[in-house]
């Protein structure tokens, strides 16, 4: 069942450069809609018509990443985050660039830096020797994206990428799986939310949704590293009800809590202060978009090693499925 996750995973699309993930979505998706289509943006919109009013899922397709900026004499590539990146996490990790180039990103300077170690103090280091030879290898303005294997291990999965793929993968199940509708169903795999939730600002424009519903990974509170709340792995869906740039509408909550408590799924309330998703620039569209987030429980969101259980992704998709088929009315 988690093969598609694991391909999605795999399937480099940092932040501007979703090319990739986005014909892969739309090729598994494309036999089960109506119709299907990229925006300017490059958000893919998908429509499953139905009566009723229009409900619109979200789940984004971009990854963080890093970007070349300059080369150094020595042959480094000299990078800046795309997207929330945490200096400390990406010490030393590998990247691969999307031409295929892969580096190790080191340190631009000894024990002094990494007290206050910013992104930009990292460098990509190519193997090069010579500035002239990185410009060949990396130019200015490639992307990359960390490499972290997918692998299953004590009911959990751990892999780069879980932030947003998912959610997509959830979507697209969510799609191949539903047998009837009671709403108007668009389904919207959106770019660059790594960057501020900047293609849902746009594609809920061309869809003018009545209500929303966004997938996407959420923060424990299990793990001694992250501030207190009543989240953990293996506890079930996460519905939230708010976070840094949300309320979650008490219409869409509710009616999350009814099937939840209806078809036997669990799930746990979400209060966080820290974290934004899509629904944050979704819920203010025009008079107001009522929006709500379902969401995974994750462990280390952001590295390499993002790491979520198998049971919470099959209760978030029956949540989700469960949405899609008896919808909000
Ligand atoms: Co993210
Ligand atoms: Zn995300």
């Amino acid at each position: 069942m988690f093969e598609l996750l694991e391909k999605l995973c795999m399937t480099p699309a940092p932040s501007g450069c979703e090319k990739q993930i986005r014909e892969l979505i739309e090729k598994e998706i494309s036999p089960y809609v109506d119709s299907v289509e990229t925006d300017v943006m490059g958000n893919l919109i998908a429509h499953k018509k139905g009566n009723g009013k229009k409900l619109m899922f979200a789940a984004h397709m971009d990854e963080i990443g890093v970007v070349a900026t300059c080369h150094g004499e020595k042959g480094q590539v000299h990078i800046a985050a795309l997207g929330g990146v945490d200096p400390y996490a990406s010490l030393y990790q590998r990247v691969r660039f999307l031409n295929g180039v892969e580096a190790v990103l080191a340190p631009d300077g000894k024990a002094d830096i990494l007290k206050t170690l910013k992104m930009q103090q990292l460098y990509a280091d190519v193997g090069a020797k010579t500035e002239e030879e990185a410009k060949a290898l990396v130019p200015v303005g490639e992307a990359g994206v960390f490499v972290g294997e997918y692998t299953e291990q004590n009911g959990c999965i751990r892999s780069k990428a879980l932030d947003d793929r998912f959610g997509c993968f959830v979507l697209i199940e969510t799609i191949k799986r539903m047998t009837k509708q009671e709403n108007d169903l668009y389904f919207v795999f959106t770019v660059s939310e790594e960057l501020g939730l900047r293609g849902a600002k746009t594609a809920v424009y061309n869809v003018e949704p009545d209500y929303a519903v966004v997938l996407d990974v959420t923060r424990t509170g299990d793990v001694p590293s992250e501030d207190k709340k009543a989240l953990e792995l293996k506890k079930g869906a996460i519905i939230k009800v708010m976070d840094r740039g949300f309320i979650a509408h008490s219409v869409v909550r509710e009616r999350m809590v009814e099937l939840c408590e209806k078809n036997g799924i669990d799930y746990q309330m979400g209060v966080l202060t820290q974290g934004a998703t899509d629904a944050g620039a979704i819920h203010l569209f025009g008079g107001g978009v009522p929006s709500g987030v379902i969401a995974v429980p994750t462990r280390y969101i952001h590295t390499p090693g993002e790491t979520v259980a198998q049971s919470d992704i099959e209760n978030v998709l029956a949540l989700t499925l469960a949405i899609a088929e008896e919808g909000i009315l």
